[in-house]
Formats: C-alpha cells, sequence, structure tokens
C-alpha cells in the first residue's frame, strides 16, 4: 500500500526531518508512526499526502510513484486518500453537512447521493444531530469526528491522521481510536502520527518509532 524507498526529506536548514527512510506498509495495516516532537512525523504523513515533496527517495502509494506524479494529478490522488488534521481544518462559515459533503461537492457528486452519504456517514460517527451546527458550536472531540467524517466519506483506500487525539482528554481520545479501528476494520489501511506511545501501544501492535527523522528498530 506504501513503500518508502530511501527517502529523504529536508526543508531549508538542511537538517533531514526524514532521514534516508525505507519503508513498507502493507494494505489493511492499521500502524502507528510515533516518536518526540521534531522526529519527522508530521512530514511523513505530509510525504504520503503528497503536500510535501521529498528531496531524494521514492514513495508508492497504491502503486503509484507519487515522487514523479505531476501536480494536475495531485487532487485525483487525494480522491482515494482521507486525512485528519490535528487541528481538524474545518470550513468555519459552513454547517457540519457541508463540511462533510466538500469532497463529494468538489467531485461533482449528484445531490441526492450526497445527501444518502453525508447521513450516513454521520449517523455512523454519531453527529447526525449535530448536521445544522457550525463548527465552533461543536466540542473538541465533534469537531474531530467531523473531521474524520469528511476523510472518510469518499471511502478512501487509505487514512492518513496527524496527532487525531492530541487535543482530546483521554476518554474521548480513546473513543477516537475506536473509530479509526472501526474504519479499518471495512478494509481501510490506516496509518496515525502521534507522540503518545501508550496509545499506540494499546491500539496496535505495528508501530514505527521515528527519532530525528531516522527509524528506530
Ligand atoms: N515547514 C517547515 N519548514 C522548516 N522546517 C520544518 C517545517 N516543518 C517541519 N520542520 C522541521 O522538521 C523537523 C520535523 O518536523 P515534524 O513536524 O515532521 O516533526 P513531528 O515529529 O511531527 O513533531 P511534533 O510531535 O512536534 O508534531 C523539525 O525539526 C521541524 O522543525
Ligand atoms: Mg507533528
Amino acid at each position: 500500500m506504501i513503500k518508502l524507498h530511501r527517502v529523504t526529506k529536508y526543508y531549508e536548514n538542511k537538517i533531514p526531518a526524514i532521514n534516508d527512510i525505507n519503508l513498507n506498509i502493507s494494505k489493511g495495516d492499521f500502524v502507528f508512526i510515533t516518536g518526540p516532537s521534531g522526529a519527522g512525523k508530521s512530514t511523513l504523513i505530509k510525504l504520503i499526502f503528497s503536500s510535501e515533496k521529498p528531496n531524494s527517495g521514492e514513495i508508492v502509494v497504491n502503486g503509484k510513484n507519487i515522487t514523479r506524479m505531476l501536480p494536475k494529478e495531485i487532487p485525483y490522488f487525494r480522491r482515494s486518500v482521507g486525512v485528519v488534521f490535528q487541528d481538524f481544518r474545518l470550513i468555519q462559515n459552513r454547517s457540519v453537512y457541508d463540511n462533510v459533503a466538500f469532497p463529494l461537492d468538489i467531485i461533482g457528486t449528484r445531490i441526492k447521493l450526497v445527501k444518502k452519504k453525508v447521513w450516513q456517514v454521520l449517523k455512523w460517527v454519531g453527529l447526525l444531530q449535530k448536521k445544522d451546527s457550525l463548527p465552533l458550536q461543536l466540542s473538541g472531540g465533534e469537531q474531530q469526528r467531523v473531521a474524520i467524517a469528511r476523510a472518510i466519506i469518499n471511502n478512501p483506500i487509505l487514512l492518513l491522521a496527524d496527532e487525531p487525539s492530541g487535543n482530546l482528554d483521554p476518554k474521548l481520545s480513546f473513543e477516537i481510536m475506536k473509530l479509526f479501528k472501526a474504519i479499518n476494520a471495512r478494509g481501510t489501511t490506516v496509518v496515525i502520527a502521534t507522540h503518545d506511545k501508550n496509545t499506540a501501544l494499546n491500539f496496535s501492535e505495528n508501530i514505527i518509532t521515528l527519532e530525528r527523522g531516522k527509524l528506530e528498530g
């Protein structure tokens, strides 16, 4: 599903954020990327989502070499990849419904089908009763679930999440992890970056540890 071959990424400061990494993640895996602050977790997620390009090496996602992808190919690639950001990135002046419908709207899905899918996924994350609320009228955990609903509405084959429980209390964080597990059980490969090793250990045996841009172990 995801293959990294000798991938290096550095920003302006020339100290590699990701340093010559090889990595293999199989279809259906439920993987955590852990490591201390600054280890390169977010960078790795961004590389897999193609929002950053590596300076060297090759990244293949779902059989596609995304290192050689043209800019115009990126939106198509992302249709099969859902992403959840730590800060949710919801559209503040749009309702929960509109936020979740957004990925379907931009690909021109018929209104009737949009409605069906949005209702389904909002029901699934337990937020149908909040469909007309604005993001700021929701709790942190509810906003996080909206972000997850939006990320999975297209039935992505891969779901990436960067510190999805970073802003949540332990109980909510547990609920969110269970949601990711359920998404994984439906066949989606799930990759979660978190500094919280305990959560990772509780939910998966498949843990990748980064330390200063290198893989540990
Ligand atoms: N846009 C950027 N410009 C310059 N340097 C960056 C940029 N993004 C990240 N870095 C640097 O790359 C390194 C890895 O950052 P990254 O955000 O990937 O770490 P992280 O493991 O996600 O950390 P955290 O747990 O704090 O989120 C850090 O040294 C950081 O300062
Ligand atoms: Mg980070």
